[in-house]
C-alpha cells in the first residue's frame, strides 16, 4: 500500500521507525517530513499536507505522528475527506476503519512504545472499510459538514474518498451516479442508488 507519514519533533523517532518497518513489510512509504529533528519546527507544517494527499488520493492511507498525537489528530481533521483519529488500542485501529473509513492514524511519540504501535499501524493498514449501510448514513452525516457542503447526497468513490454525488448519463443513456470529484475517480455505481 502507498502509505504517507508525517511527523514533528515529538514524533521523530517513531516515525523512523515505523517508515523502515513499512519498507520491509513491503508498503511503499512517502515521506511528508520532518525530514530533521528541530524541536522548534510544527506540526501542522507536515500533517497538512500529508492530508490533502490522502484527501486528494495520492496516498491511500497516511500515519501522523507528534508527541501526543493530538495536534496532529486535529490539524488533520481540517481538510475535507480525511477522517482521522488518534489511536492508542488495536480494536480502535482496526475498527476505526472499517465502521468510521479512518483514513489516518495518529500516534503519540512520547505516548506509546515502539512494539504498541507497530501493532497499531499494521491493525490500521489491514483493516477495510466495511460498507455497511448504517456506516455510510453516518458517514454521510458528517461529511455533510465539510466545505460548506449543506447536506448534498455524497458517497465513497472507489478510492474510499467521499465526495459528492452527480447525477448523469452514461452509455446507451443509462443512468450513472458520478464521483463529483477528480474525473479520475470515474462512476461510482450505476442505476442511481447510493452505496
Ligand atoms: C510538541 O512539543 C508537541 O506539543 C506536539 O508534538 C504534539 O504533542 C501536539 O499535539
Amino acid at each position: 500500500m502507498r502509505v504517507g507519514m508525517a511527523c514533528d519533533h515529538g514524533g521523530f523517532e517513531l516515525k523512523a521507525r515505523i517508515a523502515s518497518g513499512l519498507a520491509r513489510a513491503g508498503h511503499e512509504v512517502v515521506d511528508f517530513g520532518a525530514f530533521e529533528l528541530d524541536d522548534t519546527d510544527d506540526y501542522p507544517d507536515f500533517v497538512i499536507p500529508l492530508a490533502r494527499a490522502v484527501s486528494k488520493g495520492e496516498v491511500e492511507r497516511g500515519v501522523a505522528v507528534c508527541g501526543s498525537g493530538v495536534g496532529a489528530s486535529i490539524a488533520a481533521n481540517k481538510t475535507p475527506n480525511v477522517r482521522a483519529a488518534l489511536i492508542s488500542d488495536h480494536f480502535s485501529a482496526r475498527q476505526g476503519v472499517e465502521d468510521d473509513d479512518m483514513n489516518i492514524l495518529c500516534l503519540g511519540g512520547r505516548v506509546v512504545g515502539h512494539e504498541l504501535a507497530w501493532g497499531l499501524v499494521t491493525a490500521f493498514l489491514g483493516a477495510r472499510f466495511s460498507g455497511a449501510e448504517r456506516h455510510i448514513r453516518r458517514l454521510q452525516k458528517v461529511a455533510a459538514l465539510e466545505g460548506g457542503n449543506t447536506g448534498g447526497r455524497r458517497t465513497s468513490c472507489r478510492r474510499g474518498r467521499w465526495h459528492k454525488v452527480q447525477r448523469g448519463r452514461g452509455h446507451h443513456g443509462r443512468l450513472l451516479d458520478r464521483c463529483a470529484g477528480p474525473v479520475l475517480h470515474g462512476h461510482i455505481r450505476r442505476g442511481g442508488r447510493p452505496r
